[in-house]
């Protein structure tokens, strides 16, 4: 894929680099919900994971190369042949793919890593891209920690692997550690030093350890780069990665500036977020720029008269362009399946005639508990219908009896999809703790409960209370989240979604352990 020369590619990693942060692993459903929402969004390229990570994560991509039309479809891979082959298969499916081949070069690396000399990391490069390029002809090379990579050796890795027929060279600031003046050099540096630098396309991808992710990719673009890798919400390893959300709307608001375009409909940004936001329980700050709660909000005096008299005295960015709802118009129980079928549409969502009538019966069950209906309501209710069906495990009944001071007794009654319906009791200090235990002992699965979190998800003394849950089983994290206006069955129902997480992951792991002999395999979060 070629971009012309106004035109910046937008490739999403939220899949696979967002997905490598913790907590925030998803399951092969919501994995695919999200690519869709990046297809709706008009991103060009989707990495869709990590295809040798697991026998899940191959899965993963192959489902969204099958399902997901739109974008080119990406796989990461080491340069290694197994590693190549395994993405190349998963990928097959998609009408057009790319294969991303990584290597690291810088000298902290080298050394302490991979523990291999210059020449060896150079031979490894070219014959990742060469194998590479027997499956596919669009190959894009990343030299991992490139910001910290001495830059002679850097310029010799990418016109080795340009000769070895990579047509995107991705350059990562692997840890977050440039600043802009000096990443914009570095560009510089390379599209002199490097002979057929010309002929490929110039990716950029940024960690935002100091902060400076955006600012760093839009440096890079500003240098010739026509390609920026970012995630939704800006998650990803550590700090995060460039968040698509910020760079796309810098480049589209100052428009003037950079004198560049990218594909994407601005006007799914909003959506997207939250969905992402929802699936993986990486809530928005609320002074996130471009999709934060206040984003839009205007609280002094001085401001509000300005924006009375003129919208442009305080607004860069209309909230429309982002595909922020306009109103907060509040529904209630008199409101018809016609007026919340326009409401869901307004905030983004595409629903079927049958998934509208789940999640307008659910409105009508909140609606008779809650008095007025606000957009996040009906967000969380469209969201965890999206999510709630998976199981296995689901809840049928819970009943809490609590006395302060005296602790508490949960009764619970869960069924699973293999048809086991199982009832246990357990008492607590308070009634999350009896509920937690009564579900521990149904279902079997222990967890350590890391973080625990409330809150309401709108206004009012009936507002619904959202609970997230952050636990660890096996060395791995994990979280569930539900919303409900009774706070004790969204703290159990955020429980179950937990160990939903962990039999679906453990049923991976057990299908793969045949293929996983046969590759050498590569923990979760191993970048
Ligand atoms: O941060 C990084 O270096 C990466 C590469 C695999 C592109 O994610
Ligand atoms: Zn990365």
């Amino acid at each position: 894929m070629t971009p012309t020369a106004d035109r910046v590619l937008i490739f999403d990693t939220t899949l696979r680099d967002g997905e490598q942060a913790p907590g925030c692993s998803m399951t092969q459903p919501e994995k695919l919900r999200v690519a869709r929402a990046l297809a709706e969004l008009d991103v060009d390229i989707i990495e869709a994971g990590f295809p040798a990570a697991s026998r899940g994560d191959w899965e993963a991509v192959n489902a969204v190369a099958r399902e997901v039309s739109g974008p080119v479809i990406c796989g990461l891979a080491r340069c290694s042949r197994e590693d190549i082959e395994l993405a190349a298969r998963a990928l097959t499916d998609a009408p057009r793919h790319r294969l991303h081949v990584f290597l690291a070069t810088s000298a902290i690396h080298r050394q302490h890593k991979l523990h291999m000399a210059q020449e060896e990391i150079l031979r490894l490069a070219v014959e990742g891209v060469s194998i590479a390029r027997e499956y596919c002809d669009d190959v894009e090379f990343s030299p991992e920690d490139a910001s910290r990579t001495e830059l002679d050796f850097l310029a010799q890795v990418v016109e080795a692997v340009v000769a070895a027929g990579a047509t995107t060279i991705n350059i990562p600031d692997t840890v977050g550690y440039t600043v802009p003046d000096e990443f914009g050099e570095l560009f510089r540096y390379l599209r002199q030093h490097v002979r057929g630098i010309d002929k490929v396309t110039l990716s950029v991808h940024c960690h935002d350890d100091l902060g400076m992710a955006v600012a760093n990719s839009l440096t890079a673009v500003v240098a010739g780069v026509r390609q920026i890798e970012c995630t939704i919400n800006g998650i990803g390893e550590r700090a995060g990665n460039c968040s698509l959300e910020e760079v796309v709307m810098a480049l589209a608001t100052r428009a003037a500036f950079f004198n560049l375009k990218t594909n994407v409909n601005t006007s799914r940004l909003y959506p997207t977020s939250r969905l992402v936001s929802s699936i993986t329980g990486m809530p928005i700050p609320r002074n996130k720029a471009v999709i934060g709660e206040n984003a839009f909000a205007h609280e002094a005096g001085i401001h509000q008269h300005g924006m009375l008299q003129h919208r442009s005295t305080y607004e860069i960015m209309r909230p429309e362009d982002v595909g922020l709802p306009r109103s907060n118009l509040v529904l209630g129980k008199h409101s018809g399946r016609h007026a919340f079928r326009e409401r869901v549409k307004e905030l983004g969502f595409e629903l079927d005639d049958l998934e509208l009538n789940r999640v307008f019966e659910e409105f009508k069950a909140l609606a008779d508990r809650k008095k007025e209906l606000f957009d996040g309501d009906i967000e969380a209710i469209v969201l965890r219908a999206g999510s709630a069906a998976h199981g296995p495990w689901n809840l049928e009944h819970l009943d809490v009896e609590a006395h302060s001071g005296a602790g508490a007794k949960a009764t619970v009654r869960l069924k699973h999809t293999d048809g086991r319906v199982i009832e246990r009791q357990a008492a607590g200090d308070g009634p999350v703790d009896a509920a937690y235990k009564a579900i521990v002992l149904a279902t079997g699965v222990a967890v350590t409960v890391r973080k625990f979190e409330v809150h309401a998800v709108t206004i009012g003394e009936d507002a619904q209370g959202e609970a997230i849950l952050y636990v660890d089983n096996n060395g791995r994290s994990y979280r569930g989240s539900s919303v409900s206006t009774n706070i004790i069955e969204a703290a159990g129902r955020a429980l179950l979604e937990v160990i939903n997480r962990i039999e679906l992951s453990q049923k991976s792991v057990r299908q793969g352990a045949g293929q996983r002999e046969k590759t050498t395999p590569l923990a979760h979060n191993v970048i």
